[in-house]
């Protein structure tokens, strides 16, 4: 059906407004991994980035954090983002490639780190470190803790709510087709 080229591109198109637009529902969705037992673990972030071209997004994390881990082990994750104001929920497949080095690794970090948001990769306490009542240190800027996670998406499971009927569809790069929602 040729509607559902016009709503994937649409789905890319709102992915990549959401990361400029701090009020886009879609700028915080949340990432599902599996941990080293194979159990489930969920947290939101933030959309840094979005190339629908290449179908790949960006995130960005402390390189000492769990989902990294976890990802190291297991680099298929899922994405889900629920929009009120459209809504779409999406849940994206994702194959996710870490990036604690290089090239790619060091252009986002002379961005991010002239933005507010560095301390976030500065910290001498991994995330999720019990505290001791010490003071919080900082790390030199050369140590920072950076990682940049690239997610290309595998498949795309769109629903739409509305009250004439809910819609439903699946996108994998090559194919669509219309699922009961
Ligand atoms: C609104 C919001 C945005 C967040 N953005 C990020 C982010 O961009 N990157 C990140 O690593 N954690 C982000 N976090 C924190 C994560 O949800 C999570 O608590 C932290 O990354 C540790 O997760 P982990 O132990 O599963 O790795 C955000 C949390 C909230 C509430």
């Amino acid at each position: 059906m040729a509607e559902l080229p016009a709503i994937e591109a649409a789905i890319w198109q709102q992915l990549a407004r959401a990361c400029h637009d701090r009020h886009h529902a879609w700028r915080t969705p949340v990432l599902a991994t599996v941990d080293a037992q194979g159990l489930p673990e969920a947290r939101t972030l933030v959309l840094r980035e979005v190339e629908a071209a290449t179908r790949r997004l960006w995130v960005y994390s402390d390189a000492r954090a769990a989902k990294i881990a976890h990802l190291a082990r297991q680099p298929r994750a899922t994405l889900l983002a629920w929009s009120p104001r459209l809504h779409w929920q999406v849940r994206l497949k994702l194959r996710v490639t870490l990036h604690t080095r290089g090239l790619a690794l060091a252009s986002r970090w002379a961005r991010v780190k002239l933005s507010p948001s560095a301390s976030d990769y500065l910290s001498a306490r991994a995330p999720g470190e019990p505290l001791d009542g010490t003071a919080p240190a900082l790390l030199a800027e050369d140590r920072a803790q950076f990682a940049a996670l690239e997610a290309e998406v595998l498949e795309i499971d769109w629903l739409e709510l509305h009250r004439d009927g809910h819609r439903r569809a699946r996108f994998d790069g090559h194919d669509a087709c219309w699922l009961q929602a």
